[in-house]
């Protein structure tokens, strides 16, 4: 989601968490008590070297082998709160009552060409809206609480209008789109973690928190620079319309199925949407 907002956050508070080269570990002159406590690695470290695996030949569109995807996912299935410094306890979770919408907190853990890995933190009813991740692999681990998610996918085909009617009221561009629901559900940690692919999966997606919430994500690759070429990924926000209050010619979606399909119509960041970029204090990442 807004990565290109929490991105502007990171850099101002300088929070990046890459580390200096670590030192040489193999040595056989090493104590024996030294090379035991150095084997055991960190929750958060098996998950950074287990992207660098899964990822060493990330780009736009490219989706890992189903082997390496099962691996990351049973690293993140594992993964609980404490491995990243964070309890529901902390204030990035309070409820903001002065707020209409509550602020959400973006934890930047690691950003290379090839992934980012960073962990939303959402008071209860905090909301990511709708957004896409264009060309990536996603893979979201709910750490703690209760999310509704609710996902997309392009219909395939499916012609797009740039003239659309909403109750009679004219939807200027840019055009809607038709979209199949993929995902709409409420998820409750400890769960599995959901993955998205650049074409299916539920690529196109929001978050609401039901409950105060920690969603740890995977992006790979990530976004690109909010100031690179604009025909990189981008995070695109949507509207969605019912089926039933747009008409577009040429469009037959049978009667039964209408109710798990919407128009998507793109639109600017939300106003509402307020994503905040704050030190990450979990456990170290050292990339050797
Ligand atoms: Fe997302």
């Amino acid at each position: 989601m807004g990565i290109e907002t929490t991105r502007t956050n990171r850099k101002g508070n300088k929070e990046f968490r890459e580390l200096p080269k670590a030192t040489d570990t193999t040595s056989k002159s090493k104590p024996r008590k030294s090379r035991r406590r150095q084997k055991k690695m960190s929750p958060v470290q098996m998950l950074f070297e287990t992207c660098k695996e899964v990822f060493a030949n990330s780009g736009t569109g490219i989706v890992p082998s189903t082997e390496d995807i099962e691996r990351l996912r049973a690293v993140l299935d594992k993964m609980k709160p404490e491995d990243v410094g964070l309890s529901p306890e902390m204030l990035y979770f309070r409820t903001q009552e002065a707020r209409r919408t509550p602020a959400i907190t973006y934890l930047h853990l690691y950003e290379s060409e090839k992934f980012s890995m960073g962990i939303f933190c959402l008071p209860p009813n905090g909301v990511i809206p709708l957004h896409n991740h264009p060309g990536m692999t996603v893979f979201s681990k709910l750490l703690f609480g209760t999310m509704h998610i609710k996902s997309y996918d392009w219909v395939v085909d499916a012609p797009n209008d740039t003239s659309a009617n909403e109750n009679s009221l004219e939807i200027t561009a840019p055009a809607v789109r038709l979209a199949k629901v993929k995902v709409d559900s409420d998820f409750t940690a400890p769960c599995n973690a959901s993955i998205l692919y650049p074409a299916d999966g539920g690529n196109m997606h929001c978050f609401t928190a039901v409950t105060a919430c920690a969603v740890l994500d995977v992006l790979g690759p990530p976004y690109s620079p909010p100031d690179s070429d604009p025909d990189g990924r981008h995070c695109t926000y949507f509207r969605e319309f019912p089926l039933t209050s747009v008409s577009v010619d040429g469009v037959s979606v049978p009667e039964e199925e209408r109710e798990g399909h919407a128009w998507l119509q793109e639109l600017d960041q939300p106003e509402d949407l307020e994503v905040v970029g704050a030190l990450y204090i979990g456990p170290e990442i050292v990339d050797k």
